[in-house]
């Protein structure tokens, strides 16, 4: 059977039990790097035929079962992970009877790798010293190869000592795994990421653009200008795909809106100035309108270009 995930070498790290909540594209291959690396997982999916996919495709490392629910998952583990869509989806397997935080022990450690909002991170931070719980905000850059390798740049939020505590485990998925600073400042940095992306994906797609009406050979050029000023990972990695109109590569608009609507959200409290980022928001939503809703984020182009069958 092929594997959702590459190999890797795992630094040595003291063997853990830990909970897996959410087996999306990005938990799935991230609870599979813990169990290769020697940790025991039980994992929860509320789509339970994915929990016994994974448990079936990691069940030679002899340490996996799977749970109900996410309280069930969290009873008796050291560490809670998590990825799931968003801040409701988050609280969902959290709060509640059923919840994550009901079944956890004292001291125990909930890691949260969904991309949400800033404030959701602070409320559950809140809610978990109540219950002597600690919460790290820690979303993730890399996307569905950077999972599948275990080569995720993980941004947290949280104490130190829980920071500290959570890190030699979470290496089994990530080559970065760093804290910005308190409570929210991971999800913060995450946005600033997102910043980042929507710029320089639409001065791509308008690069392109260009180089095609003009009737420029543009893998060539694009070959030429990625060794020089405007080089980036976009370009490297997404610029001929986008050339040959291919947007089947990941990380999927729907996704980019929902990230997009949170650093709005928070601009919108700190007082920071976004016209690019609220304009290129626009733009995804015209690429929704147009279908696009599950192409990755390259698909920008789309509205510059006629998009090739
Ligand atoms: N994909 C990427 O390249 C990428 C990159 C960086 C960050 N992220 C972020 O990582 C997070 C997960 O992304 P993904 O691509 O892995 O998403 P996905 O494939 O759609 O998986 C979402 C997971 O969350 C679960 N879920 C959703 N709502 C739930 C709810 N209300 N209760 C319980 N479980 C729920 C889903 O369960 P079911 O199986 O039952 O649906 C699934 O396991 C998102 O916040 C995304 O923005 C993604």
């Amino acid at each position: 059977m092929t594997s959702s995930i590459n190999p890797r070498t795992y630094e040595p790290a003291p063997a853990r039990r830990v909970a897996f909540l959410g087996l999306g594209v990005m938990g799935y291959p991230m609870a599979g790097h813990l169990a290769r690396a020697g940790h025991a997982v039980t994992v929860y999916n509320r789509t339970a035929a994915k929990s016994e996919a994974w448990c079936a495709e990691f069940a030679e490392t002899g340490k996996v079962q799977h749970a109900n629910t996410p309280r069930e998952a969290a009873q008796g583990a050291d560490i809670v992970f998590c990825c799931v869509g968003n801040d409701d989806d988050l609280r969902s397997v959290v709060l509640g009877a059923d919840g994550a935080f009901a079944g956890m022990q004292p001291g125990a450690i909930f890691v949260d790798h969904t991309t949400a909002s800033a404030a959701v991170a602070r409320e559950l931070d809140t809610a978990a010293k109540a219950l002597g719980l600690q919460f790290i905000d820690a979303p993730v850059s890399g996307g569905q190869a950077g999972a599948q390798n275990g080569q995720l740049t993980v941004m947290c939020g949280g104490s130190q000592p829980a920071f500290d505590a959570v890190r030699p485990t979470a290496l089994a998925f990530s080559r970065a795994f760093t804290r910005i600073g308190d409570s929210g400042a991971g999800q913060l940095a995450k946005m600033v990421n997102q910043i980042c992306i929507a710029g320089l994906v639409q001065g791509l797609s308008e690069a392109i653009a260009f180089g095609q009406h003009a009737g420029l050979d543009m893998p060539l050029v694009l070959d030429v200008i990625s060794k020089g000023a405007a080089q980036s990972w976009q370009m490297e990695n997404r610029g001929k795909t986008m050339v040959e109109g291919r947007f089947d590569f990941g990380f999927a608009v729907d996704w980019m809106r929902k990230d997009l609507g949170l650093v709005l959200d928070e601009a919108k409290r700190n007082g920071a100035r976004l016209p690019v980022t609220a304009l290129v928001d626009q733009f995804y939503a015209d690429v929704q309108r147009a279908g696009g809703n599950r192409w990755d984020t390259s698909s920008l182009i789309t509205r510059l270009v006629t998009k090739k069958a």
